[in-house]
């Protein structure tokens, strides 16, 4: 039988119950607070990560949400000047050689490229679990801030010009090694040792056959030294920089914010409508330039070569978060999602890649476990487009991954086993979110 194109059974013994599984998660939510900020794993990132913030912060709602705006408020603090929020924000308390690129590598206190906007959801979510008057503080010093972070995105990432913002960096994504970039990246030079100058960290506390392999790394670090090297200045990209892609996850947050910014408008006394018409304007880019009918997906687009990639990843299914969405292309990735490639329609929590695909690999990263932050994402976006059964069949396919195997990073799509990082932030936090949507 060959494990990797066929659909699995989950183990099915129940794990956790739902009070034993919101205390485990709590639990870990704690020992993962560091001061100012939550990590997302002790061991393999012991820093603050962008979009893990705004994920852990969304869980947090539900057991702390002191710590929750804290969180948020520790990332935007570190804010830079043109309104990037960094993807890294280094702890000063950690030292140098636990994690690899640190802030030797990038120069700074922070990294210098970003991640997925998801932070304005995060906000509004926490928010209107607890909406007094501590939280509208914090709403109302947030709000200019992501919209910064918006106006970044808008003014110095659209190098396309087609209203899409273009990530410089596969970390950027948070996606780092998913198939959508092998085409871009096959086109970016590596050093003859693509180990030479420097030591990888991941793999000394993470299994090697999970993480991204060391061809992928060399490239990774080719492509952000060129762009820490050209003072991370987005002006030249289109000129000189070696891997620009739109992303059609990166972009859906981006529209999701969007709307997201309207709700927090409107009660911090700002115009919700500009940002209303702001995130029509990303979904219309979006579908006129990512989907494709063919595969009812959308693709990742190389903005240097104008080719679409082929590969069919969990990233073009996000777009299902849009509520303006059409309605075809609704329909087109739900059925991609519930195709033998994602398994939704057979209860199970969607993997990173298509499992049907010969380069499938049910260990390594994005090219192929089960994430929950993009499962967690999918369930929304079938609830916005009144696909309720389905949205609750995923929810029970994610709580029992959880509860069989504990809050880690990732999970093999094929037997279910938690894999990566234990005791992994946003798995917990989300395990949260979910739990309290019963
Ligand atoms: N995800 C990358 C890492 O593994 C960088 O954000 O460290």
């Amino acid at each position: 039988m060959n494990r990797l194109n066929t659909l699995p059974t989950y183990p099915r013994h129940p794990g956790a119950t739902d009070e034993e599984l919101r205390r485990t998660a709590a639990d870990i939510l704690a020992a993962n607070w560091a001061n100012d900020h939550t990590v997302p794993s002790r061991t393999l990132y012991p820093h603050q990560w962008s979009w893990d913030a705004a994920f852990i912060s969304i869980g947090l709602a539900h057991v702390a949400p002191d710590r929750a705006w804290h969180d948020l408020r520790s990332l935007f603090t570190a804010q830079w000047p043109d309104g990037r929020v960094p993807h890294i924000v280094f702890d000063p308390g950690v030292a140098e050689c636990d994690y690899f690129p640190g802030p030797a590598y990038w120069g700074r206190p922070t990294t210098g490229i970003v991640q997925p906007p998801a932070h304005a959801i995060a906000a509004w979510e926490i928010y209107r679990r607890r909406p007094d008057e501590a939280a509208l503080r914090e709403l109302r010093w947030l709000y200019p801030r992501l919209v910064a972070q918006q106006d970044y995105l808008t003014d110095y990432r659209d190098v396309g010009g087609a209203g899409l913002s273009s990530i410089v960096h596969p970390w950027e994504s948070g996606l780092d090694n998913s198939p959508s970039w092998d085409a871009t990246l096959a086109a970016v030079p590596v050093p003859v040792d693509p180990l030479a100058g420097y030591r990888r960290r991941d793999n000394q506390v993470g299994a090697v056959d999970h993480r991204p392999t060391d061809l992928d790394y060399a490239r990774y670090i080719t492509i952000a030294s060129a762009y820490r090297d050209g003072g991370y200045r987005d002006a030249e990209l289109a000129a000189r920089h070696p891997f620009l892609v739109e992303c059609p996850a990166f972009n859906a947050l981006r529209g999701a914010a969007e709307l997201a910014l309207a709700e927090i408008a409107a009660v911090v006394g700002a115009d919700p409508a500009g940002h209303r018409d702001r995130a029509a304007a990303i979904t219309r880019a979006l579908t006129d330039r990512l989907y494709n009918p063919d595969t009812g997906m959308f693709h990742a687009r190389d903005v240097r070569t104008g080719r679409s990639s082929p590969a069919r990843c969990v990233n073009g299914l996000v777009p299902l978060i849009l509520p303006d969405l059409p309605a075809a292309q609704v329909a087109g990735v739900v059925a991609a999602a519930e195709s033998a490639r994602f398994g939704l329609a057979e209860g199970l929590a969607v993997p990173s890649y298509d499992r049907t695909a010969a380069d499938f690999d049910p260990l390594r990263y994005w090219r192929g476990p089960v994430w929950i932050n993009v499962n967690w994402l999918l369930w929304r976006g079938l609830r916005t487009h009144g696909r309720v059964e389905r949205a609750a069949t995923l929810r029970t396919a994610m709580l029992d991954l959880i509860r069989s195997a504990g809050c880690y990073e990732y999970f093999d799509p094929g037997t279910g086993e938690g894999i990566g990082a234990a005791a992994f932030s946003w798995t917990a936090a989300l395990a949260l979110d979910l739990l309290a949507e019963g």
